[in-house]
């Protein structure tokens, strides 16, 4: 995740980003545009180095396979309540909006209050609809932060490969009881191939991280009660958001996955 060429390249506004904010602000000045993500940006770095904001390659969860499904739930059910967990800025949320979902019913969640108060400043939608919670996932305060809160769908992207296995393990028993009964979690993270160690220690995040092979993976969500476990390791060149990126992790794949949480299960 660390991104040291980055800083010497000079930002420039993806066609995406431009795409994204025109549609969102329903404004189509590209310098204006520029100008404004730019400025933002050089905040979000006095934050955290994170290789996604170096980046500033914003939207992800429109990638995953499960995407399209997502869009025409929210079709048939008006009422799809939707949690991205992990949110950073809340970029894809908004692509949610964009893309037909009631705000009312778009939930972030963040350890980071400066990720979420610049989504704000980055979206200009302080007033806004969505609901964003400052929360730690593992803290003893969880349930309070996340009290009455129950959710269709949980979407964890680029989340879990930052912890422990047994961090995971607590995260992944968290999220399946915000879940409500065949509810749907659709997520992405590092994870291993056969011929990996699965722990890993980051030296940019000085932390040690647990990146399961996808049959470990699937093991462990069907384990905590998911069924329709579907985990699939997709190399890092075949994404499209690590084209002309750095790797610092070469070889390690992508788990792209999506489970349905039984109508039984005990969490
Ligand atoms: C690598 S970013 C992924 C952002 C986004 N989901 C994406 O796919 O681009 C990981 C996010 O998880 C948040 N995070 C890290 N630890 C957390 C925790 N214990 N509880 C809640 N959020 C956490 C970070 O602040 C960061 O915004």
């Amino acid at each position: 995740m660390s991104g040291d060429n980055i800083d010497s390249q000079e930002f420039q506004l993806s066609d995406e980003n431009y795409e994204l904010f025109r549609a969102y602000f329903g404004d189509d000045d590209r310098e204006a545009i520029f100008q404004h993500v730019s400025e933002i940006r050089e905040k979000a770095l006095k934050v955290f180095r994170f290789y996604i904001v170096q980046k500033f390659k914003l939207l992800r969860m429109k990638t995953h396979p499960f995407y399209p499904s997502l869009l025409d739930l929210n079709k048939k059910r008006k009422d799809l309540k939707v949690l991205d967990l992990g949110c950073c800025f809340g970029a894809d949320l908004r692509k949610l909006i964009i893309d037909g979902f009631p705000g009312n019913n778009l939930v972030g969640l963040d350890i980071s209050s400066e990720f979420i108060e610049l989504g704000y400043d980055l979206f200009k939608d302080r007033d806004g609809p969505m609901k964003f919670i400052v929360a730690d996932i593992l803290s003893e305060e969880w349930s309070d932060k996340v009290a009455d809160l129950e959710f269709d769908v949980i979407y964890l992207g680029s989340f879990l490969h930052l912890f422990t296995r047994e961090e995971q393990d607590k995260i992944l028993s968290r999220v399946c009881q915000l879940l409500k009964p065949n509810g749907v979690l659709f997520g992405r993270n590092l994870g291993s191939t056969s011929m990996d160690a699965p722990s890993f220690h980051s030296e940019h995040l000085d932390k040690d991280m647990f990146l399961p092979t996808a049959d470990m993976f699937t093991k462990s969500l069907s384990d905590l009660g998911f069924g329709d476990v579907d985990v699939t390791a997709v190399s890092k060149d075949q994404l499209e958001d690590f084209q002309g990126g750095n790797d610092a992790m070469p070889g390690r794949p992508f788990l792209i996955y999506t489970a349905v949480k039984n109508a039984d299960s005990k969490n």
